[in-house]
């Protein structure tokens, strides 16, 4: 991985100091050109006749996210965000009343609002798996919440919204397989972050977003959904792009994953979202990761430092986001401060509204979040921790 190179295909680098990769990371070079050149050929071409001229270009997107997750092609569902993403595949299980759905505590609110929906209008039940002594679920406590038969899916975050530990995936997948138990996974932060082998993870089905460590435009987001599972499941939303009609009583609807998609798409951001997937994989997710993780913890040590500042991460398995609070300061105000004068630092603030439960066991109403991608530097890291050594006290 060549962090001069990731720098120089990253434009605004120049004049910022981009913190904020778990809310929308900058988009590189390739993806920035990927989607003017189609907007270009919309405008000069018209709408369809471009995404015609593109038809090869649209198919290798879901064939570069196949590669990312090691999945294959017809596994995979492009979707306007991971909100809808999830909720095609949440929407469309056949959960029944009394069905159990097991979780985490730091679920975003946005699942935990659907599980909520479907617990008044079905009846299911959820249930929170207990953190270990790290933070993360306890495998014990998930097998022995397994052993009640009527749990018909897990449902959890790679990484919280808020930060916090990365989860035992792989280990979860073993036991939700063992179970015979469904397992959607949230890897809305994860993505472009850290590998995810959906071979290895076990999970059945997998939703992220574009905009996020992907490092693609807004407005994309992808759904992963085993191909035996795909089969038996009638997505919640049917179009004519998901379906076709027989005759006046009847549809088939299409074998492969895209039987979750609608027809109607950004097509200059679905091709955005696969030169992101084709720039990560060319840098290499791992390496990436490792460096990610360097930073954040070259952060966190810094950041420790400076009186009147709390760091709210776990103290092992930790990603890239970095949160913290400060004794006197709102983390609004923390944001505005970095952002403002000539500094130009974006970070972001995490409230309890997105991670309900996480922050109320955490007893925090909302912290300061820096998140890291590969493209950053200590240098810049070093500004950051300048900046807020020299916020003035109240
Ligand atoms: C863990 C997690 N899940 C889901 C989402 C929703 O993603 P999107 O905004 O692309 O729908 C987010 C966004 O912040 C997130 O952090």
């Amino acid at each position: 991985m060549n962090t001069e190179q990731l720098r120089a295909d990253t434009p605004a680098v120049a004049q910022l100091i981009h913190f904020n990769n778990a809310g929308a990371a900058l988009m590189p070079t390739p993806v920035i050109e990927a989607v003017t050149r189609h907007i270009q050929l919309e405008a000069s071409l018209g709408g369809y006749e471009a995404a015609g001229r593109q038809a090869a270009e649209v198919e290798q997107v879901y064939r570069s996210i196949g590669r990312l997750l090691n999945a294959a092609p017809d596994e995979i569902a492009v979707i306007e965000n991971a909100t809808r993403a999830w909720d095609m595949a949440f929407y469309s299980l056949p959960l029944q009343p009394g069905d159990v759905l097991l979780t985490s505590a730091t679920e975003y609110a946005g699942n935990y609002i659907a599980y909520l929906q479907l617990k008044q209008q079905r009846g299911i039940e959820i249930r929170i798996i207990a953190n270990d002594e790290h933070g993360r679920v306890s495998l014990s406590a998930l097998q022995q919440m397994l052993e009640d038969d009527r749990v018909a899916l897990i449902s959890l975050p790679v990484i919280a919204t808020n930060g916090g530990p990365v989860q035992p995936i792989e280990q979860i997948g073993a036991l939700a397989r063992a179970a015979g138990v469904l397992y959607l996974l949230d890897a809305c932060q994860g993505a472009g972050q850290m590998p995810l082998d959906v071979q290895k993870i076990g999970c059945h089905m997998l939703t992220a977003t574009s905009r996020k460590y992907l490092r693609g435009p807004r407005g994309m987001g992808f759904l992963y959904i085993e191909k035996a599972l795909c089969q038996k499941l009638e997505p919640v939303f049917l179009d004519l792009h998901a379906a076709s009609l027989q005759s006046a009583d009847s549809y088939t609807v299409r074998a492969d994953a895209r039987r979750f998609e609608n027809w109607e798409c950004n097509v200059a951001a679905k091709l955005g979202l696969g030169a992101a997937v084709e720039y990560a994989l060319a840098q290499g997710i791992e390496p990436m990761w490792l460096r990610i993780q360097q930073l954040a913890d070259y952060l966190r040590q810094h950041l420790g430092q400076i009186p009147g500042f709390t760091l709210q991460d776990p103290p092992m398995n930790r990603s890239g986001i970095v949160t913290f609070s400060h004794r006197q300061h709102s983390a609004a105000q923390v944001q505005q401060w970095l952002a403002g004068q000539d500094k130009r630092i974006n970070v972001s603030t995490s409230t309890f509204r997105s991670t309900l439960l996480d922050m109320q066991h955490r007893d925090l109403l909302e912290v300061s979040r820096a998140s890291l991608h590969a493209y950053n530097t200590e240098t810049e890291i070093d500004a950051m921790i300048a900046a807020l050594q020299a916020l003035p006290r109240l």
